[in-house]
């Protein structure tokens, strides 16, 4: 079909105006859209979120309210600020009313609701909005907390130092939040990332020059225009220290002044060196010049170097010395910072002081020898010392041990013999020799001399084991009675020889040529009750130079033996060692001590007899008056208990009171006696009422009591040995026939009975 241009015209026009149509059919049914499709639309450019309005923040007074925008058919909104904040006037257009901040609140949410203007019915579901709070550049970009940096001297180009950060309250999508560092000084060596805010090193950095930079950095919004905010900060940046300096001696000479005497190892002084470098990078070593092994010099710990004397020195014999010394680094960063110009070698000069010396022996330890025996004044050797300080210094020596046999020339130090010696006394002598200056400085030095006193034979050999020789009865002619030794205090004196020193013809001697010598019997027939002993005497002769000879005379003792020439008994009266008056004074003691006991044993006999003819027996004699029962009061109670009151109860009618203390006598009741036994108890008792002196507490105590009946009198040995050789027993032949035979023994034997005592 074909189109006619004018219709093609109208057509082109028609399609232009529908368009036209439909985009404001649209464009009048945005709001209602936009509430179905807000949230998938949220995100599309500005001029088509007809749902969300925009407004500034900080608006000023003045510019309130400000319309932000128009809600077609609606007049009311609720939610988030509405009706304070933002409100809506009757066309519905939205107003903000006071000041807003973007940096409290960026975005409000509110809602509107779409009603038939005249009848009031909603229409739709309520439309959501946003108000978008607008950015303005109202906040200054702010530094964080800021390290200090650090980088190492020497560090190559491009290496990172330290990060800087600011932040910037305004939003980072606009200018307003966009920050761009600038370093405002130290560029020469530093420069800074406008975007991360590193450091980036620059130039070559040196610690010994400059160990420290402050740096100022700027933060500025806006992308660093001139109409954005500024900030400064100062940061620091450290610069750590590596080994590039190589030492160098601060001097090319050091002097030094030491003592001759002192203690090495010795530390004579510094030799300083300089090393820019911090301590950890200071690593001298020295070395000395030459073969010196006197000298060493040690890294000490400020890296400088110790001079030190391995040895003592001595200004006699080098006065001074002199030496180089260089130091180097081995692990210096090269080529090092001082290069050039710095002193690696130098030269020391010491310089030895004299110091006085007390004199130098010779010898530590002089060893002399002499022989002993009287060598009055005899030179045993000399000690010599020098002084270091001047030779052929006068010097005066002396001996400082008190018991030194010896005597020394205070001006040439020769030994001599002051004393006898002898060497079985005392083999050695140690003596403490002394020498110092003359005249006299104080210092001593001190030497030992040792003195051997050497043998001469000059003891005699002695016989030995004489005790081993003895004759037994049995022994015939050729028995060997024993064997006899030899001894001698001086050493080396070799062989013994024994000879009998007088011909005899009953013994013959054999040497044996070992050092004994046997002795042997030219003939039997001895006999202990013969001879008790017999001697020989012996010549013995050591091998010394001279030799000696002793004569010695040998006791043979005469013994009966058992078998095998065992001695059972020898008569020997040299072994007993007593003398005669001493044994007749022993036998007058065992005679006396005999005569005493044969008189105890013959009154003991007459006493026996004269109670068995009495017809008693033994166990009626009361000779124990009292038994204790407790342990008594000692000596003292004797007294308490007299025996004589029991045996004599009653004599002559009346009782006789014991002589005792006066208490008894206070005690003392009317004489009671006619051989009353209750009556004897009662006193006894009443003398123990009274007896002050008396044990308190009650015991028991035993009388014996002899009665009255009897007009024999007692018969107690107490009183029998002093009275009974004064009784007459004439009376006994008055008591009838039942003491016949008492009265004819006492009667007729009364001569005999006397006369026995
Ligand atoms: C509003 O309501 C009136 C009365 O019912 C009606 O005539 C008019 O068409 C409505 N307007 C809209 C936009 O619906
Ligand atoms: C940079 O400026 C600061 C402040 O004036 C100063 O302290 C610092 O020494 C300067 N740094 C350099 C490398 O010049
Ligand atoms: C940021 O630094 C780059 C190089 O790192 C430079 O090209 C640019 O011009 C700098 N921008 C500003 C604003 O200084
Ligand atoms: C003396 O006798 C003993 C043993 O009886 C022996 O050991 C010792 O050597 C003897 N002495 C000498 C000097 O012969
Ligand atoms: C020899 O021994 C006898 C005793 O047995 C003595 O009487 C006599 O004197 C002795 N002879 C000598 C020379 O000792
Ligand atoms: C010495 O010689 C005798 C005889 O030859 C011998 O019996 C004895 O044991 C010897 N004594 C020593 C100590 O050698």
């Amino acid at each position: 079909m074909m189109i006619h241009p004018v219709q093609r015209v109208m057509g082109w026009t028609l399609l232009w105006t529908g368009l036209v149509v439909l985009q404001f059919v649209l464009s009048a049914a945005a709001d209602v859209e936009e509430v179905h499709h807000s949230s998938v639309l949220q995100r599309h450019k500005r001029e088509w979120k007809f749902n969300t309005y925009f407004a500034y923040e900080e608006l000023l007074g003045s510019l309130l309210p400000q319309k932000i925008g128009q809600v077609r058919t609606s007049k009311r909104i609720s939610g988030e600020g509405a009706n304070g904040l933002f409100t809506v006037n009757n066309i519905g257009e939205i107003f903000v009313t006071a000041t807003l901040d973007r940096e409290k609140k960026s975005s409000y949410k509110l809602n509107a609701q779409i009603r038939n203007s005249s009848t009031k019915a909603r229409l739709e579901p309520d439309a959501e909005f946003h108000i978008k709070v607008l950015d303005i550049n109202d906040n200054k970009p702010i530094f964080s907390d800021i390290p200090i940096g650090s980088v190492y001297e020497r560090a190559a180009k491009g290496t990172e130092v330290m990060t800087v950060t600011a932040t910037d309250a305004d939003d980072p999508t606009t200018a307003n939040g966009n920050i761009v560092y600038t370093l405002m000084n130290g560029t020469n060596y530093f420069r800074i990332s406008n975007q991360t805010g590193e450091y980036i090193e620059d130039s070559r950095l040196d610690r010994e020059t400059q160990s420290q930079y402050k740096l100022v950095v700027q933060a500025s919004d806006m992308f660093g225009q001139p109409v954005g905010h500024t900030t400064t900060t100062v940061v620091t940046v450290n610069i750590n220290d590596i080994n590039d300096n190589a030492p160098a001696f601060t001097g090319g000479t050091f002097r030094f002044m030491v003592k001759e005497d002192v203690k090495t190892p010795f530390e004579i002084g510094k030799l300083t060196v300089k090393d820019q470098d911090e301590k950890q990078n200071k690593n001298p070593k020295f070395t000395i010049q030459g073969n010196n092994d006197l000298f060493f010099v040690n890294r000490d710990d400020d890296g400088d170097g110790a001079l030190i004397i391995n040895k003592g020195l001595d200004y006699e014999t080098n006065p001074s010395y002199s030496f180089m010394v260089t130091v180097s680094e081995a692990d210096v960063v090269q080529p090092p910072d001082s290069q050039g110009s710095v002193v690696t070698s130098a030269r020391v000069f010491i310089s030895v002081l004299d110091v006085n010396e007390p004199p130098v022996f010779t010898q530590t330890e002089y060893n002399f020898q002499v022989h002993e025996g009287l060598n009055k004044n005899k030179i045993v050797g000399s000690v010599s010392a020098s002084d270091p300080d001047k030779p052929g210094y006068k010097i005066s020596y002396a001996i400082r041990s008190l018991k030194c046999p010896l005597e020394i020339n205070q001006q040439t130090g020769q030994l001599t013999v002051k004393e006898e010696l002898d060497r079985e006394s005392e083999e050695s002598h140690i003596c403490e020799v002394t020498a110092q200056e003359e005249p006299p400085s104080g210092l001593i030095s001190y030497a030992m001399v040792k003195l051997k006193v050497l043998d001469i034979n000059d003891n005699d050999p002695v016989l030995v084991n004489g005790s081993n020789v003895y004759i037994c009865e049995k022994d015939k002619k050729g028995e060997i009675i024993g064997t006899i030794g030899a001894f001698d205090k001086d050493i080396n004196t070799g062989i013994f020889r024994f000879t009998l020193a007088t011909k005899t013809s009953n013994f013959s001697l054999h040497d044996n040529l070992n050092n004994t010598a046997s002795i042997i019997l030219n003939h039997g027939g001895f006999k202990t009750d013969h001879s008790a002993e017999t001697t020989l005497d012996i010549d013995i002769s050591d091998s010394g130079s001279p030799p000696r000879k002793s004569r010695n005379t040998l006791h043979i003792r005469v013994c009966t033996c058992w078998e095998n020439r065992r001695e059972e008994y020898c008569r020997s009266y040299a072994q007993t060692g007593v003398s005669v008056s001493a044994l007749i004074a022993i036998l007058l003691c065992i005679a006396t001590i005999l005569v005493i006991v044969i008189l105890f044993v013959l009154r003991k006999r007459y006493q026996k007899e004269t109670l068995v003819a009495l017809g008693k027996s033994a166990g009626e004699i009361h000779e124990q008056l009292v038994t204790y029962d407790e342990e008594g009061g000692g000596e003292m109670d004797t007294n308490g208990y007299d025996v004589s009151i029991l045996s004599s109860a009653c004599h002559s009618g009346t009782l006789r009171v014991a002589p005792g203390p006066a208490i008894y006598a206070v005690a003392k009741k009317p004489p009671a006696c006619k051989g009353d036994m209750a009556m004897m108890i009662e006193v006894k008792k009443d003398e123990a009422d009274h007896d002050r002196d008396g044990i308190p507490y009650d015991t028991l105590h035993i009388y014996g009591y002899e009665g009255t009946e009897s007009l024999a009198g007692s018969l107690s040995s107490l009183d029998s040995s002093s009275v009974g050789s004064a009784v007459n027993y004439d009376f006994l032949s008055d008591w009838g026939p039942r003491f016949r035979t008492l009265a004819q023994l006492y009667g007729m034997d009364e001569s005999d009975s006397d006369s026995s005592y």
